[in-house]
């Protein structure tokens, strides 16, 4: 599949490579293409192949946007027209004072992302961990059990495409419903936050889904 990143640093870098080592034709959507973080993905991983983000996402069937939350909205609103019918995955998080949520918890950041982008299909995944969990996500000792991958999206084929892509990198894709859920996602992101970085229990921490008949 043809991917592209507009943010590739911690976390746009650690599923690109990846994405990368799984057989997808990824380029970085780069803004500067000698900045840091682009050279430092390169460095990792030379086939990542640093474009214009015009020509990146035009070429692109799905789109990862990695930047910071608070250049989310002005990146994507800067590409609109482009996304138009693209999978737009959005990795962001907004973040507020005391990790609180960076939206007053009215809103998602997803749904703001998509009201930048009205007809991309964005679909909320690869938020509710730290990067740590996206460079490597093997948990063994399981069994068949793969750590759970949450997803939301109004798109249900968009989803499809995204759950096919975290099946490849070792996760359970879990549909968590339409995007609005996204709210729920970032503030399930805030709770790993302040437990794996706050009280203590790491970054080698993620949930996963157990069923019974
Ligand atoms: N870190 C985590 O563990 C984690 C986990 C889950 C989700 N997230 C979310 O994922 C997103 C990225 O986090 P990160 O830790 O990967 O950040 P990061 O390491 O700081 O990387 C940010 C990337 O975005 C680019 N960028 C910065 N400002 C930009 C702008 N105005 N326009 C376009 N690109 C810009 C940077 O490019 P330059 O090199 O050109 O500055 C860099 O490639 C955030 O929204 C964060 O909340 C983070």
């Amino acid at each position: 599949m043809n991917l592209t990143f507009l943010g590739i640093g911690q976390v746009g870098g650690a599923l690109a490579i990846n994405l990368v080592a799984k057989g997808h034709a990824v380029t970085i959507a780069a803004r500067d293409p000698q900045s840091d973080s682009v050279r430092a993905a390169q460095q990792r991983e030379p086939r990542l192949r640093a474009l214009p983000p015009a020509e990146a996402v035009a070429a692109a069937e799905v789109v990862f946007l990695a930047t910071p939350y608070a250049a989310a909205e002005a990146t994507v609103t800067a590409l609109a027209s482009l996304l138009a019918g693209k999978v737009l995955v959005d990795c962001t998080n907004p973040v507020g004072p005391g990790l609180s949520h960076g939206l007053g918890s009215t809103r998602s950041g997803a749904e703001v992302v998509q009201s930048a982008a009205p007809k991309a299909s964005v679909v909320k995944a690869f938020t509710i961990y730290g990067f740590e969990n996206f460079i490597d996500s093997a948990y063994p000792g399981y069994g068949e059990l793969r750590p759970a991958m949450l997803l939301a999206g109004d798109d249900a084929a968009a989803k499809e495409t995204v759950a096919q892509l975290c099946t490849h990198l070792g996760w359970e894709p879990v549909d968590t419903g339409p995007l609005s859920t996204s709210l729920h996602l970032e503030h399930l992101t805030l709770l790993w936050i302040k437990m794996a970085r706050v009280q203590g229990h790491g970054p080698n921490l993620v949930w996963a889904r157990l069923r019974r008949a």
